[in-house]
């Protein structure tokens, strides 16, 4: 939630007209024109409101603009900033104070000589207010963040009365005093070549070039400018000039970050002729499978997970899995407990992050917890992890993103390699997260000897097989997209499934809610007659994810059963079915076939045509399916 991006460039290799544009040859580019192309690309965490502040001309200059970033950029056209090679860029999605131009972020204090963005919520924002207030400052907006400008400002001012100006030494105080989950970077007129960041509980990296450094919420923030960057820990804060970066604790005690080479494509990060980023990540999927399951196994089928560092005794001691996400990676984390007991014979809870450490939950030194977070941010997650932790669990990531958060706190990471993932809904990462978890389920099953190596084989070569079924169906896409725009004034769809396609059918519901804002519900196709069923009337469209006929038949004949059942009572049909399955022809109004797969692995395929489904109706009704109203691409907030 809300994206940052930070850049200091030299002044000393300015072009001899004295713009910010470097001198051929030399790297150090224009504050606004890094910003920008930052925020543009960190859109996705928030789109309430953009703004920018450089320092230019002795002076802080800032532009800031309610709704999209689009929005700012008409601003900057009617009002150009001058040239700068000290910026500072947020893109907000709004917590405190409506999303507002005076509450979009930079906030300027000091006198206007100090520019403050912010990710995050600052607890005790209420309590530093009114002690702010009574020392006589006044604040213009409603946000935690102005709080956070006017409280740095004013340590500032007190370090610049005894002779000690510093911008980190004040973040540091400021640092001390603020609670809750923050990332603040700054620019002070007074220090034209420094930013100033910190860091607690919330996502920031450093990008390091040459003549220049930059910041970001991740490493989409300056992926065109450097592939270097530095992994910051928690509660620390870095002061980067244009040769320079160090980092310190919040007591200004020296402190170290990891650096990494960013593996990410920036043209992975572009839309490759899609006409939307959705569109092109539902494309992506073959990739993002067969490169998550890309040198995790040797020739005769041996995984070989070597990010797994835990101790293989200790995963053979394990008794019980919890499966911790949210969202769709929870979905993923449903598909994955069917596959994980199945093949290791654990038991495997999933949980909903958020509600986890709050229920008191039983975890011991033999508990795995395997978390799932695409932006590896997420909060609740994170905060869930952590909790289990505490308990003596030991944990494994599986994550889509480097550098981040989750994985870096846990025992272990499982990477999943869909690339970067810019829309806001999830697709791509999903079928990654669930291949993931099929490898790791795999790798137990093999530690603990429950399959031969032959079975193991056999499953990988099935997984191995499926980027092109994939591939199959999105080449098939006419048929469901024709039926998406004649639903479009659709007011409601309900979607079944059964077993793994359980999961899909709450996958394809809120791909419907988020992206077309319709109210769309998933349910267990056995609890239809529990209550849901009175839900159904003439027309009501109902998508039913059918199992296949081979091998569990009596799921299969149970499911056409809960069809024939809708259908007596007026509902219109809509049937993802194994190709040959002629049974469910009869019943269904639509049959949309996927190619033949073991049942475990069928989440990977009988997804897509529901994910195409809703990019198309939220498409015909004109709605931005990057970007969908209310939502925010990493939740970093509880
Ligand atoms: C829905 C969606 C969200 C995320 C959820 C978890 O399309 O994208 O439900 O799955 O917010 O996010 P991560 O995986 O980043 O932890």
């Amino acid at each position: 939630m809300c994206g940052i991006v930070g850049y200091v460039g030299r002044r000393d290799v300015l072009a001899a007209d004295g713009s910010a544009d470097p001198a051929p040859g030399i790297n150090s580019h224009s504050a606004l024109d890094v910003v920008l192309e930052g925020l543009r690309r960190l859109e996705y965490r928030g789109y309430d409101s953009a703004g920018v502040a450089v320092i230019a001309d002795g002076g802080i200059e800032s532009r800031k603009k309610s709704g999209k970033l689009s929005n700012l950029i008409d601003e900057l056209d009617a009002r150009p900033l001058p040239q700068s090679l000290t910026g500072i860029g947020h893109t907000r999605w709004a917590t405190h104070g409506g999303p507002t131009d005076q509450n979009a972020h930079p906030h300027l204090a000091d006198g206007d000589q100090l520019a403050v963005i912010h990710n995050g919520i600052i607890e005790n924002f209420a309590e530093i207010k009114a002690s702010l207030t009574a020392k006589g400052h006044t604040f213009r907006s409603e946000t935690d963040t102005e709080v956070a400008a006017v409280l740095l400002g004013d340590i500032y001012r007190s370090l610049a009365a005894k002779g000690e100006a510093s911008l980190t030494k004040a973040m540091q105080l400021a640092c001390q005093k603020l609670e809750g989950a923050f990332t603040l970077l700054a620019i002070h007129q007074e220090q034209p070549d420094v930013v100033v960041a910190a860091r607690r509980n919330s996502p920031l990296v450093v990008g390091l070039g040459e003549n220049e450094n930059f910041l970001g919420s991740d490493v989409s923030g300056f992926i065109d400018f450097t592939r270097r960057a530095v992994e910051l820990g928690q509660d620390q804060i870095v002061t980067i000039t244009p040769d320079s970066f160090e980092i310190t604790d919040f007591h200004g005690q020296p402190a170290e970050g990891t650096e990494f080479e960013v593996n990410w494509d920036a043209a992975a990060a572009e839309k490759g002729g899609y006409p939307s980023f959705m569109e092109k990540e539902i494309n992506d999927q073959p990739a993002a499978v067969g490169d998550t399951l890309l040198g995790r196994a040797d020739a005769n089928g041996r995984l070989m997970l070597d990010e797994v560092r835990i101790d293989p005794e200790l995963l053979k001691s394990v008794d019980k899995i919890i499966v911790l996400a949210c969202g769709t990676s929870a979905y993923a984390g449903q598909v994955a407990k069917y596959a994980i007991e199945h093949w290791c014979r654990i038991p495997t809870e999933v949980e909903l992050s958020h509600e986890f450490r709050y229920r008191d939950p039983i975890v011991d030194g033999n508990t795995l917890v395997v978390s799932i977070s695409q932006s590896g941010e997420t909060m609740d997650t994170l905060m869930a992890v952590r909790y289990a932790r505490e308990q003596g669990a030991k944990t494994v990531a599986i994550c889509n993103t480097n550098g981040s958060t989750i994985p870096r706190e846990s025992d272990a990471v499982l990477y999943t390699h869909a690339g970067p993932e810019i829309a806001v809904a999830s697709t791509k990462a999903f079928l990654a997260q669930i291949t993931a978890a099929y490898l790791l389920g795999l790798y137990l099953a093999q530690l603990r000897g429950l399959k031969f190596q032959g079975e193991i084989r056999d499953i990988l070569s099935d997984l191995g097989a499926i980027p092109k079924k994939i591939q199959a169906i999105l080449d098939n896409a006419d048929q469901i997209k024709k039926l998406a725009r004649e639903m479009a004034d659709t007011k409601s769809v309900l979607f079944l499934g059964r077993h793994v396609g359980f999961p899909v059918a709450m996958e394809g519901a809120l791909k419907l809610k988020e992206l077309a804002y319709i109210h769309a519900e998933g349910f267990a196709a056995g609890e239809l007659k529990h209550g849901p069923i009175a839900l159904i009337e003439e027309g009501q469209p109902v998508f039913v994810v059918v199992p296949s006929p081979r091998g569990r038949h009596s799921l299969h004949s149970k499911v056409v059963s809960n069809i024939q059942e809708i259908r007596a009572r007026g509902a219109k049909t809509i049937v993802i079915a194994e190709e040959g399955d002629e049974a469910v022809r009869a019943y269904a109004e639509h049959v949309f076939y996927i190619p033949e797969t073991p049942t475990l692995l069928a989440p990977l395929l009988a997804t897509v045509p529901l994910q195409m489904f809703a990019c198309e109706l939220a498409t015909a009704k004109g709605y931005d399916v990057d970007q969908p109203r209310n939502l925010a691409k990493s939740v970093t907030v509880e």
